[in-house]
């Protein structure tokens, strides 16, 4: 009897030795609580987190007398609770921990209700790591994102600022023209009000053209880091879009097919990014097709439940196969150095990705030819079924 119970003893010893090992070794901080949050253990690495030398500094306090601010003790504490009242586990909660040093630590928690044989809860204990690292490094990647997108913004409107400066410059002479001839003809007295009126409306109009470039200019260079998703008319961001690449396209002769759009038909998005994604792939097809007999561009548009799907297709032959594998690869390109950066696809992707839309490249067709399937503004697809 006494060897089984020596027996036992040494098991005993061994788990609680192995749990020991387990505690002080885990890549996690662990603590435990009782029912009113006061603090009655923890491993290692939970003391360096609070910058205290011994257990017996954390048992018996609460997290008002820890290390960490008041904020972060109430928010712990609130946690605590809500577990103790439901008996239910709190698991990934993202909270942030000061700690002595000043520093600000963001973790992960997990808290699961401690019981005793009879089922009530004693206390808490929970565990939580640190993600700091992880989030700088996704804060620093996003940051990184974002520049890439502004600068491949930028390249594309570089490619397109001669056609641009071309597009300003023409209806400038027109009104300077007119502008002449008004004058000359008041000076000589042969002024009459048809004449008058004639020249006045084509100034109007002329300036009215200069007016939708510099909207599409505009609405393309807004700074997209604080652009709200609104609902925006598909038709216009097509135009204004269209607008930028004109003069880029009549340069190369290129005919561009556009569906007369429904003017109810609504986006949710941020414009100048949608505007971004049109522009880089009407660049690509500019940079594909300007040297082949067969020149055109076309849109084309249908609508499914919840979205807009936008065609893309341009004369070419279709992208090769073991070209098409890599083209939404950042810096993929095909194109001469300082012609392409390879960014434009990639950016594309995750400007679509990021209104919850769908951008693919379709190999079905016999040209080249992108798909894009953007979310629609809510209230439209009701009324249209209604209808
Ligand atoms: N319409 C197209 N026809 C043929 N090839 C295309 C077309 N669009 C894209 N590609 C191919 O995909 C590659 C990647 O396109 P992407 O827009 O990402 O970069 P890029 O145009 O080369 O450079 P950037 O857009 O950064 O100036 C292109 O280099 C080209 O080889
Ligand atoms: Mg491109």
């Amino acid at each position: 009897d006494i060897t089984a119970q020596h027996i036992e003893q040494t098991e005993r010893e061994q788990e609680s030795a192995l749990l020991a090992d387990i505690l002080s070794h885990i890549p996690h901080s662990v603590f435990w609580k009782d029912k009113n949050s006061v603090y009655r253990g923890c491993n290692e690495r939970f003391l360096r987190d609070a910058n205290l030398k011994s257990r017996s500094q954390v048992i018996g306090k609460n997290d008002f007398e820890m290390p960490w601010g008041k904020t972060d003790a109430e928010n712990y504490r609130l946690y605590d609770a809500k577990l103790i009242a439901s008996g239910k586990s709190e698991l990934n909660i993202e909270e942030t921990q000061s700690r002595a040093d000043g520093s600000v630590a963001h973790v992960i928690t997990s808290k699961v209700p401690l019981r005793n044989r009879k089922g009530e809860i004693t206390g808490i204990l929970g565990i939580y790591m640190d993600i700091s690292e992880l989030r700088e490094a996704q804060m620093q990647l996003e940051d990184q994102q974002r520049r890439m997108g502004a600068a491949s913004k930028m390249a594309a409107l570089g490619v397109l600022a001669a056609g641009i400066a071309h597009e300003i410059n023409n209806p400038l002479a027109i009104i300077s023209a007119t502008c002449s001839y008004l004058e000359e003809a008041s000076a000589q007295g042969t002024l009459g009000r048809p004449e008058l009126e004639n020249g006045l409306a084509v100034v109007d109009k002329t300036v009215n053209r200069i007016a939708k470039i510099v909207r599409g200019l505009k609405a393309f260079t807004r700074n997209q880091s604080k652009e709200q998703m609104r609902e925006t008319p598909l038709a216009k961001i097509l135009d204004e879009s269209f607008e930028l690449c004109a003069e880029r396209m009549r340069a190369c002769d290129i005919q561009f097919i556009r569906p007369e759009l429904p003017e109810a038909e609504m986006l949710f998005c941020r414009e100048s990014e949608i505007s971004q994604v049109l522009i880089n792939l009407l660049n690509n097809s500019v940079d594909a097709i300007a040297s082949l007999d067969e020149k055109w561009i076309k849109v084309g548009l249908a609508v499914e439940e919840g979205f807009s799907v936008l065609t893309i297709t341009d004369s070419g032959p279709g992208i090769p196969e073991a070209v098409r594998a890599k083209i939404f690869e950042p810096f993929f390109t095909t194109k001469d150095v300082g012609k392409g950066t390879g960014l434009g696809l990639s950016i594309s992707l995750g400007l679509i990705a990021s209104h919850g839309g769908t951008f693919s490249y379709n190999s079905a067709s016999p040209h080249t030819e992108f798909v894009l399937a953007l979310p629609r503004a809510k209230k439209e697809p009701q009324k249209e079924r209604a209808a």
